[in-house]
C-alpha cells in the first residue's frame, strides 16, 4: 500500500517518525515535503498529498501540522477528500470506519508521538463499514457539488 505523508515546518518531525514507523511495517511512502523545519505554508504540502490520494497515486494520505487543524481544513478543500483528526487510535479508526475518511491529520505541538503511531495503524488497517455509513458519506459528497 503507497501512502503519501505531508507536512509543514511544525509537522516536519512527526512526518519523519510517522514515514520510518510506516517503512518499517513495508509500506510504500510518497513524502511530498516538508523536508526540513524551515517556516512554509501548510496549504502547500496539504494540497501535494491530496493530489495523491485523489488521483489514486497514493490509497491513503497522512498531514501534520502544529495543530492538525489547518493543514486538515486545507485538505478537506479539495474535492474527494475527506481527512479526519487522529485525535486518538480509536477515533482514527472510527473515521474509516463510520466516514470513510481517506486522508488524517496530526497535531506535532499536542500530541505524543507513540499514540500517533497507534492511531496512524488503527487508520490504515480499518476498513469502511458501509451499511448505513454509505448514505452519510454520500450526502458529504454532495456537498461539494
Ligand atoms: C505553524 O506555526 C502552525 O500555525 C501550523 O503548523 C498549524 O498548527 C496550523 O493550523
Amino acid at each position: 500500500m503507497i501512502v503519501s505523508l505531508g507536512a509543514d515546518h511544525a509537522g516536519f518531525k512527526l512526518k519523519e517518525e510517522i514515514k520510518a514507523h510506516l517503512l518499517s511495517k513495508g509500506y510504500q511512502v510518497l513524502d511530498e515535503g516538508t523536508f526540513d523545519e524551515g517556516r512554509c505554508d501548510y496549504p502547500d504540502f496539504a494540497k501535494k498529498a491530496a493530489y495523491d490520494v485523489i488521483e489514486g497515486k497514493a490509497s491513503f494520505g497522512i498531514l501534520c501540522c502544529g495543530t492538525g487543524e489547518g493543514i486538515s481544513i486545507s485538505a478537506n478543500k479539495i474535492k474527494g477528500v475527506r481527512c479526519g483528526i487522529g485525535y486518538d487510535p480509536e477515533v482514527s479508526a472510527l473515521t474509516r470506519q463510520h466516514n470513510n475518511a481517506n486522508m488524517i491529520a496530526f497535531g506535532a505541538r499536542f500530541m505524543k508521538v507513540d499514540d500517533v503511531l497507534k492511531s496512524v495503524d488503527a487508520f490504515l488497517t480499518t476498513p469502511f463499514e458501509g451499511g448505513r455509513h454509505n448514505a452519510r458519506v454520500e450526502k458529504i459528497n454532495e456537498l461539494e457539488k
